[in-house]
């Protein structure tokens, strides 16, 4: 799961994905990571890590890191979160991988909208939540 910062949507949608992967027995490794190294180290945002409690999901434990080059062998799929982290990840992805590479929401069959907006300014994180939580649901229904 990657967004810019991976400190506001990635870490929502790891920890979603993650959680429903241990209810439906899956036994699936999901990671986050940005584009950015901005924010290497740090924690989620306090209002991920709320909105994310508030549901059940513990997200607190996770560390802001940037995408590198082995993530693209080691993961079967990446996600971005919109257009822009899309851009991104496959400027620096191999061509033989670049089959791994989607955009979260369509692959989802999210049909109102197609990118998960950027809440670190604007806020609005309830609904950040719902839109990955759905997108989430049926990644793992499709993938399974
Ligand atoms: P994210 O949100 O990509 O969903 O983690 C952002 C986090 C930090 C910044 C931008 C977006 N920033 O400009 O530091």
């Amino acid at each position: 799961m990657v967004c810019l910062g991976n400190i506001c949507r990635s870490p929502l949608a790891h920890g979603i994905m993650e959680h429903l992967s241990v209810q439906e027995g899956l036994n699936w490794e999901i990671d986050s990571a940005g584009t950015s190294g901005w924010h290497n180290g740090e924690q989620p945002d306090r209002r991920s890590i709320e909105v994310a409690k508030q549901n059940g999901i513990e997200i607190s434990n996770q560390q802001s890191r940037q995408i590198k080059a082995p993530d693209f062998d080691y993961y079967d799929y990446i996600f971005a979160m919109d257009q822009s982290n899309l851009k991104d990840i496959l400027s620096i992805c191999p061509k033989d991988k670049e089959h791994k590479v989607h955009l979260f929401l369509p692959f989802g069959n999210v049909v109102s909208r197609h990118e998960v907006p950027d809440p670190y300014y604007t806020g609005g994180f309830d609904y950040v939540y719902d839109l990955i939580y759905g997108c989430c649901k049926n990644i793992a229904e499709k993938i399974r």
